[in-house]
């Protein structure tokens, strides 16, 4: 996710710019840059840098020319490091074209590859890099036309991209397309934008167009043309932004954890583009994954959680011992490591101290390292033989929601991925699961629009003392997880129990109007049954079920019903109102939702 802004009109392009990728530094954050088509002599400037946006305004100074039309881009990296040479805008070879990119090119390899062999240049690591080029000859095939250049490119592209262009031979010109990521064109009087979202221009204009998929829009200080990638114009759906300037940098959400619990659909579909049938060549290129023994997951948290629910699926797809340890207990047990051990460390700010000390610890004994990571560049993919990166984009909120997701899709792919190496996984049972993941963001889709009455459901416990969360097989880390959501953000005591556990002493905690969370296996299953028995024990006690289930359940006094999955994928579901329960129940208890007490977003000390 990576903050996107062009401007052209009628004030110098620089301010709006710099406002823009300000406003939108909170999707990405890990390098900055800009170009801008020069008033004399209409040249192409760019600059940009590494690190946070303040790092390009240090060198900025006063030295940029005067332009009226520009672009500018925070990174957010997926692919290459953050890095000057790859942070955007990328340019063609002649030095006159400038491209900014947000989301991820699936095809980016193969299309590099031809333009490779066809005499192009690249400078950096980027998926981005590929459009500059792409860009750069179809112009020359339009007779100069950006805009048709640019419906040409889109149809060569796979996947989810929102991209600006400008080009010298054609100042105060800006041409932007989107597919599965967001573009808006921000309406101005004398003056128009472009942005990924609306807090980019808003101190401007509430005035705004929204682009739907595989649309182009062509603009100018006084014009905008928008077209399909067929050429053909059409009609400008004008709406007036309702947000304030604070609402629009979180999408309108009251906050930026609620925003994240929507944007989980989003992430999930990103985390698993291009990889559902096979992880890309570049990922494992560092790493033999064929001579191991054993696997050992190390995180903390709620990546810990994530890496839980993995070793069901490694184990059971890719027949082999899988332990999950606690990061900062691991390296204290001196635990036998060699080089058949396959270790990965799930991390979503790749900065966790704990992580990276037993990561480390294992490295030195021999082990082979494959990290799951969602920031690109930090310490513990920079560290490891290999890495697997979530595209869940920056996660603001301190409580993770939508990086679990994705850490739970990198642990199913890896499942798979190993399965297929090993030759452990049966084809029926493989093309069940890659069709069971390809639905899982529209069944999150589907969980999120229940939502509303969860979040009525959850103030009736605001009072309560205490909310046990019971599940059975994968539902027992997620459990695990929806007890922590709950002590991170509505400082209440929670606990998380393997169903079966309760009867051996924790049972003894039920009182009348104990709140009891059910996370129900698949209908069906045999442990559905177990869990059903599991219920009425506590029910027998005083216990209100809030039961999270897949079909009806006669035993529950609350039910939120989740879609049907593959057992395996169903934490992917069954979190998300676990994660709305803790969400609506720090509001009720008056608690800051997006900066909890005594947390912080990346824990670098031991
Ligand atoms: C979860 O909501 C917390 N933010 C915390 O448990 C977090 O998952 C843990 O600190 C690990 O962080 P990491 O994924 O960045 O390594």
């Amino acid at each position: 996710m990576c903050g996107i802004v062009g401007y052209t009109g009628k004030d110098l392009a620089l301010g709006p710019v710099l406002e823009g990728l300000r406003k939108l530094e909170y999707r990405g954050y890990d390098s900055a840059g800009i170009a801008l088509i020069t008033d004399a002599g209409e040249k192409l400037w760019i600059e940009k840098r590494a690190g946070k946006l303040g790092n390009l305004e240090e060198i900025l100074g006063d030295k940029v020319p005067n332009s009226h039309s520009g672009i500018g881009h925070t990174r957010w990296a997926t692919h290459g490091g953050p890095t000057d040479e790859n942070a955007h805008p990328h340019l063609d070879n002649e030095g006159k074209l400038a491209v900014i990119h947000n989301g991820i090119i699936e095809n980016y390899l193969e299309l590099r590859q031809q333009l490779e062999k066809a005499g192009h240049i690249f400078k950096s690591e980027t998926d981005s890099e590929s459009v500059a080029h792409l860009l750069s000859d179809s112009r020359k095939k339009h007779g100069g036309d950006l805009a048709a250049a640019m419906r040409e490119v889109c149809q060569q592209l796979r996947g989810s991209f929102t991209l600006l262009a400008i080009h010298s031979d054609q100042p105060g010109r800006i041409v932007g397309a989107r597919r599965n990521s967001p573009l808006v064109v921000g309406v101005g009087d004398g003056e128009n934008f472009l942005a990924s979202d609306v807090s980019a221009f808003i101190s401007h204009t509430k005035r705004a167009l929204e682009l739907g998929q595989d649309e182009v829009a062509d603009i100018t200080a006084d014009a905008i043309v928008i077209t399909n990638l067929t050429g053909k114009t059409l009609p400008h759906n004008e709406y007036e932004i309702s947000w304030d300037a604070s609402a629009a940098e979180r999408g309108g959400f009251e906050h930026f954890m609620l925003k994240e619990i929507f944007e989980q659909p989003k992430a999930i579909a990103d985390t698993l583009l291009g990889r559902i049938s096979g992880l890309e060549s570049d990922v494992t290129k560092g790493i033999d994954l064929k001579n191991i023994d054993k696997v050992v997951i190390i995180a903390c948290g709620t990546a810990y959680h994530a890496g839980l629910v993995g070793k069901y699926a490694i184990e059971k797809w890719a027949n082999i011992a899988v332990d999950v340890e606690l990061a900062s207990e691991y390296r204290y047990r001196e635990p036998s490591v060699d080089n058949k051990t396959l270790l990965i460390p799930i991390s979503q700010s790749g900065e966790t101290m704990d992580t990276l000390m037993a990561m480390r610890y294992a490295k030195e004994k021999g082990a082979k390292v494959f990290a799951v990571c969602n920031t690109n560049g930090s310490t513990i993919p920079r560290e490891s033989d290999a890495v697997l990166y979530t595209h869940a984009g920056p996660e603001i909120a301190v409580a993770s929601t939508k990086a679990f997701e994705t850490q739970l899709i990198a642990m199913y792919l890896i499942g798979l991925h190993l399965g297929r190496i090993r030759g452990t996984i049966s084809a029926e049972l493989m093309a069940e699961i890659e069709s069971e993941l390809s639905e899982l963001p529209a069944k999150v889709e589907q969980v999120l629009e229940t939502v509303e009455p969860l979040r009525e459901l959850t103030r009736k416990f605001s009072k309560s003392t205490s909310m046990l969360f019971l599940g059975r097989h994968v539902g027992f880390p997620t459990a695990l997880e929806g007890a922590l959501k709950l002590k991170e953000l509505a400082y209440m005591h929670a606990e998380g129990f393997a169903g079966g556990e309760l009867k051996h002493g924790p049972i003894a905690l039920i009182e009348d109007g104990t709140p009891v969370v059910a996370i129900m296996p698949a209908a069906g299953s045999l442990l559905a049954e177990k869990m059903a028995s599991n219920i009425q024990e506590v029910k027998a006690r005083g216990a209100v079920i809030i039961a999270i289930a897949d079909s009806p359940l006669a035993a529950a006094n609350h039910l939120v019903r989740i879609p049907t999955t593959h057992e395996f994928l169903q934490p992917v579901l069954s979190v998300v109102p676990l994660q709305v329960i803790a969400y609506e129940m720090a509001i009720a208890r008056g608690n800051d939702v997006d900066q909890p007490r005594n947390l912080a977003k990346s824990v670098t000390v031991e």
